[in-house]
């Protein structure tokens, strides 16, 4: 699986900042035709982000465009503006249930097909940000083989609960560890919410350090200066991965002993243990490959 730590959103009708977003360094990039894009803009964006996909396609980013969501009308113009070789994947906000999943995939397939690409080629990443999307996570999360993550909006789902957005964020620890745990359950990726004092690193730090022990894998960035905090928060350490290159090394030598369980530094080794090696030492090496793309 592609390590998606940091996803920078650049508004779609930022012809400028989608430029200079070329040479940026986030795991994925998301140009973004729905809540940063006024209603008076959309058309603008749709161009604007069509026209940039190539230019930036080439120049190593992953793309992930974050279309209008069902019900807006804009859905299937967004989508036939920006499906095609260029982009990873899609995102789209406010899915309520598995049946939003279907209807949008079933417009995906076929212009998927009209594009020439493979079937599956286009990946999914719904936003669960209302409370019926949280009552249904699980069924979102394992809709399609298509999904290969899903967001957390924090300030949607606040404003569906008609709740008040704090600093300490005790109103997302719920949604928060739904979505953890039925991403875990479905085997794709927990992203989580912006953290929208972009002039806080500290505080960004701080939050995603929560994010990451509740199972989210990255985080969504609006502002550049996000970029390097996220990746280094959602990557393991050095001294994690040396652990686990031990941790996957004294096991296959107990197995081959025909032990099941051994030890390391006085800790015991079995296989809960290697397993959560051996996922740390995938995610190190999909980080090493994305690193190896760009230079
Ligand atoms: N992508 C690419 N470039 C960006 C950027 C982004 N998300 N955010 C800022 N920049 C650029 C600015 O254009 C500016 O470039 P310049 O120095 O050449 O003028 C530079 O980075 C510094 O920006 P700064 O002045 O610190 O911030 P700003 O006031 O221009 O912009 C925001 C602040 C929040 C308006 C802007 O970061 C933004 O629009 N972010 C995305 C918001 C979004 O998409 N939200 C939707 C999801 S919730
Ligand atoms: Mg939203």
């Amino acid at each position: 699986m592609k390590a998606l730590r940091s996803l920078l959103f650049v508004p779609g009708n930022r012809q400028d900042m989608l430029q200079k977003a070329q040479a940026l360094r986030p795991d994925a990039l998301i140009p973004d035709m729905e809540d940063s894009v006024t209603a008076a803009e959309k058309n603008k964006a749709r161009e604007t982000v069509a026209f940039m996909l190539a230019p930036l396609n080439q120049a190593g980013h992953t793309l992930i465009p974050r279309i209008n969501s069902l019900g807006t009308g804009l859905l299937e113009k967004d989508l036939e503006a920006v499906i095609g070789p260029n982009i990873y994947g899609v995102s789209v906000g406010k899915f309520d249930s598995a049946r939003d999943a279907q209807q949008v995939i079933s417009i995906v397939e076929v212009l998927e097909r009209k594009a020439g690409l493979e079937s599956g080629r286009i990946k999914l990443i719904p936003w669960i940000e209302t409370a019926k999307a949280i009552v249904n996570a699980y069924e979102i999360c394992s809709a399609s083989p298509r999904i290969i993550g899903v967001a957390f909006g924090a300030e949607d789902f606040t404003a569906d609960m008609e709740i008040p957005r704090s600093e300490e964020s005790a109103e997302i620890v719920y949604p928060r560890s739904v979505i953890g745990t039925a991403a875990k359950a479905a085997d794709v990726m927990a992203l989580d919410t912006p953290y929208p004092n972009f002039r806080d690193a500290e505080g960004l730090k701080r939050d995603s350090f929560v994010a990451r022990q509740y199972g989210f894998k990255g985080r969504f960035a609006i502002h550049p200066t996000q970029i390097e905090t996220i990746n280094s928060i959602f990557s393991p350490a050095p001294q994690e991965v040396e652990y686990a290159k031990r941790v996957v090394q004294a096991f296959e030598e107990a197995e081959a002993l025909g032990r099941g369980a051994t030890s390391l530094d006085g800790k015991l080794i079995d296989v809960p243990i290697v397993k959560r090696a051996q996922k740390l030492l995938a995610l190190a090496e999909s980080i090493d490959q994305r690193k190896a793309t760009w230079s």
